[in-house]
């Protein structure tokens, strides 16, 4: 087996805790790497008397950025600032967009083959920020940047077969699109009949579902621990796929896309090859109700994307 270091940045926070946790237990991971700009020493020395494979080293601070991420395969990135009740995940840009600009400088010098996993949010705006900053530096390879858009396909999976009582191991729904309000689009006619109100309802809540744990947490953050399963599920995916070759290994996720012409980039779903992006599947046929998300969610898509383009061009 290949000797495969997984850096999480971002790794002492309320989804990097438990996402490291979840990454150590992964088999095929040969080192963790821990990066935070704070507690990453306290995080490093608990994981690592758990007995699994993986190696695991804590980096704290800027100046460790660059032995953090050294060798790198893959790099998880739940660094930056969550949600508070009220705000929208574009609320968190000007913080979000600097911390994920400075981490890809980092991962463009140290370890610009990695495959690169954004969870910072606003994704929509965070995953160009990070293609322009390797564009610049000429490393840019866009089967090998993701980002993660898993807890809207967990939570589809979820609130869907909650709805009917059905088995939720046997549900499987897309979601496209983007991350975040109306650029989530849910493609529900894909699963069992539900009447109108049911999908528009089950629609809502999915677009809106981390509102609802923002709300609950009242002011301490937003999905953390659901988020580092989903996350968890997406890298596994993805090393399931690149390093143990399975092949047809899927999940949706917000890539460099021509699905859409005119939107560089959208969720939708992937196959994974050993390199990374190997199949990008074109959207399936929408429904009315699924064409009028759809037709709401792109010009959003379009305006966040640009947003996180010019950030990293007009600096
Ligand atoms: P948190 O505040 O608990 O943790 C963030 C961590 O990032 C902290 O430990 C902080 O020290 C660290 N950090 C800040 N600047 C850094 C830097 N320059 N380098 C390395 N680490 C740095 O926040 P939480 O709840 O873990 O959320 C993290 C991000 O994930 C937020 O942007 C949130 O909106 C996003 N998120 C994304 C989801 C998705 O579906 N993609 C779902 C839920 C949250």
């Amino acid at each position: 087996m290949p000797y495969v270091k997984v850096a999480i940045c971002g790794a002492a926070g309320g989804i990097g805790q438990p996402l490291s946790l979840l990454m150590k237990t992964n088999p095929l991971v040969t080192e963790l790497a821990l990066f935070d700009i704070v507690n990453t020493p306290g995080v490093a020395a608990d994981l690592s008397h758990i007995n699994t494979p993986a190696k695991v080293t804590g980096y704290k601070g800027n100046d460790e950025l660059a032995q953090a991420l050294a060798g790198s395969y893959m790099v998880i990135i739940p660094a930056g600032v969550p949600r508070k009740p009220g705000m929208t995940r574009d609320d968190l840009f000007n913080i979000n967009a600097g911390i994920v600009k400075s981490l890809a400088v980092g991962i463009a010098t140290h370890c610009p083959k990695a495959l690169i996993c954004i969870i910072s949010n606003p994704v929509n705006s965070t995953v160009p920020i990070v293609a322009e900053v390797l564009k610049q530096h000429n490393v840019f390879d866009p089967r090998k940047l993701f980002g993660v858009t898993t807890l809207d396909i967990v939570r589809a999976n979820t609130f869907i077969s909650g709805a009917k009582n059905v088995s939720v191991q046997g549900t499987e729904v897309p979601v496209i699109g983007g991350h975040s309000g109306v650029t989530i689009v849910p493609i529900l006619s894909a699963t069992p009949s539900y009447s109108e109100e049911e999908v528009k309802a089950l629609t809502q809540r999915i677009q809106y579902g981390g509102d609802e744990v923002v709300k609950a947490k009242d002011g301490a953050g937003s999905a953390t621990l659901s988020m580092a399963f989903a996350g968890a599920r997406f890298a596994n995916s993805l090393l399931d796929a690149t390093v143990a070759k399975k092949s047809g290994v899927k999940e949706c996720t917000f890539v460099k896309s021509d699905v859409v012409p005119g939107v560089e980039y959208f969720s939708s779903v992937v196959e994974f090859g050993p390199e990374g992006v190997h199949k990008i599947f074109p959207i399936p046929s929408l429904n009315a109700y699924e064409k009028t998300l759809f037709d709401a969610c792109i010009p959003e898509l379009k305006t966040n994307i640009q947003k996180g383009i010019d950030f990293v061009k007009n600096a």
